[in-house]
């Protein structure tokens, strides 16, 4: 019924030490779109989660010593079943999370392609050497892995949010837990059943399912045997947890909520910027940390952009993500759904004017209107806020100064996005924007090979790239005396 071709893709355990655990209780997954189960999945808890940090530290060693070639072989075999199954996985990924089908399938592919671009970089983690200060002495640098990585995850891209850094841990040489978001646990156990495939060694790769956020969360965050934590989720949540990572002093990464400016120049090719602000904003029903939240627009193009982007927008199709040409999918929840109508109510008491949607769709209560408000300023609450949903508010600026402090005014600071042909304002706007990644002239701009990250409350640490290998990484300083004859 569920049309999935390797019906061992969908499990409902929880994978711990290579095998599978069952525990008493159990909860469903619900499809968005149809609010049907998908299945059921048992409910782990604390002690499966100390049973996962266990086997991870067990099999730490084995997994450490490794050469980088022999992590990368069993890397690339992960990989390469990730692909060959990309059609089930992207399903499975629809039927939990909501996304069209062809948006799943290419997560799928985003998502392998971390597991691709790690294998290979790991095999190039260098040490150094330092001239010392005295004859005698030899300064020299190595690089290990952190240790045991355990990593809390979210729904909004529940293959790629695990694959982006459980790539980089195990390409280190680290072992790896994650707890990933009730909402989607199939997508992260198709990938450990991918992963046993593939060949990596029981207790590498462990994931614990279960509704017990907290206690569950308690045992990531404060378990000794944890060297690193890493989070993907909302600013809030990420806060708490980096206070209960201090008592063990782990290192951490968070990659938290955004709130990001897409900003067109009077001098932007305009057909460009709508592309852009199109697959920026309504990408996953913009629910993704780096979607477009507010689109400043130059007043002297505010109604030629406005007019191209109602009409752009108009054609997307709102459905079930299974069906076929539907572009955008159903949010997470109608809870999710109803923060949003709360978020678009109050903005427009305030002024906004809807120039298309603003509506609950006919098609369920998960579903929400692909929308645009115009008139508005950022003080109202859907710019003040994050969003995530399919809500695009236009705000008016007359200054490039203006334009930055208003992309500016705001605690986050991960993505941000500009549209304009003039390398003087390309530079200083990019230089003057503080957010962690900047799209010129781009809409989209995650991919394997780049640092994605924020700063201010938009969490620290980078993922993907080469520096995202360093957060897995120790830097450990020999020095060598006494050579001196
Ligand atoms: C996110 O929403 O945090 C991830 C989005 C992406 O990787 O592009």
């Amino acid at each position: 019924m569920l049309n999935i071709k390797d019906q061992d893709l969908l499990k409902r355990f929880s994978y711990i030490n290579g095998s599978w655990h069952s525990s008493e209780t159990s909860f469903d997954v619900i499809n968005p779109a149809t609010n049907e189960k998908v299945v059921s999945v048992s409910n782990a808890g604390i002690s499966e989660t100390e049973l996962a940090v266990a086997a991870a530290k067990n099999a730490l060693k084995a997994w450490s010593a490794k050469s980088a070639n022999e992590r990368a072989q069993l890397m690339r075999n992960w990989f390469n079943l990730m692909m060959e199954h990309q059609d089930d996985l992207g399903r499975i990924l629809t039927l939990e999370q909501g996304k069209p089908l062809a948006e799943a399938k290419g997560e799928i592919a985003y998502g392998a392609a971390f597991i691709e671009w790690f294998a290979e970089e790991g095999k190039r983690v260098y040490g150094d050497t330092i001239p010392a200060p005295s004859g005698d002495k030899r300064i020299i640098v190595i690089k290990q892995p952190v240790g045991v990585v355990a990593s809390v995850t979210p729904w909004n891209f529940p293959n790629a949010m695990i694959s982006r850094k459980a790539a980089a841990a195990l390409s280190a040489g680290c072992t790896f837990v994650v707890r990933p978001a009730t909402q989607t646990p199939l997508s992260a156990l198709a990938m450990a059943e991918l992963a046993e495939r593939a060949g990596i060694p029981a207790g590498v790769f462990n994931v614990v399912v279960g509704e017990d956020s907290r206690g569950m969360g308690k045992v990531l965050t404060e378990h000794p045997d944890v060297a690193k934590f890493t989070f993907t989720g909302s600013t809030p949540v990420g806060k708490s947890l980096t206070s209960q990572c201090a008592s063990t002093v782990k290192k951490v990464s968070m990659e938290l909520g955004g709130n990001a400016p897409f900003i067109v120049f009077a001098d932007a090719d305009l057909d460009a910027a709508v592309q852009g602000a199109l697959v920026s904003k309504y990408r996953n029903a913009g629910q993704t940390c780096v979607c477009t939240n507010r689109i400043l627009v130059h007043q002297d193009v505010m109604a030629a952009f406005t007019d191209k982007f109602v009409a752009a927008v108009s054609e997307l199709s709102l459905g079930n993500g299974l069906a076929d040409g539907v572009t955008v999918g159903p949010m997470i929840s109608a809870q999710a759904v109803a923060d949003v109508e709360k978020l678009v109510n109050a903005s427009i008491e305030m002024g906004a004017q809807v120039a298309l949607g603003g509506k609950v769709d006919q098609a369920g209560d998960c579903f929400y209107q692909p929308t645009i408000l115009t008139g508005v300023t950022n003080d109202m609450p859907i710019a003040a806020n994050e969003i995530f949903g399919p809500v695009s508010p236009l705000i008016s600026f007359s200054s490039e100064e203006e334009a930055i402090a208003i992309a500016n005014d705001t605690e986050y600071g991960l993505a941000a996005y500009f549209y304009s042909r003039d390398i003087g304002t390309i530079w200083r706007v990019a230089e003057g924007l503080e957010y962690g990644m900047v799209g010129i002239n781009e809409g989209i701009i995650s991919n394997a090979a780049a640092p994605f990250g924020g700063v201010k409350a938009s969490g620290n640490g980078r993922e993907g790239s080469k520096y995202g290998l360093d957060d897995y990484l120790e830097i450990k300083y020999l020095c060598m005396g006494g050579l001196n004859k």
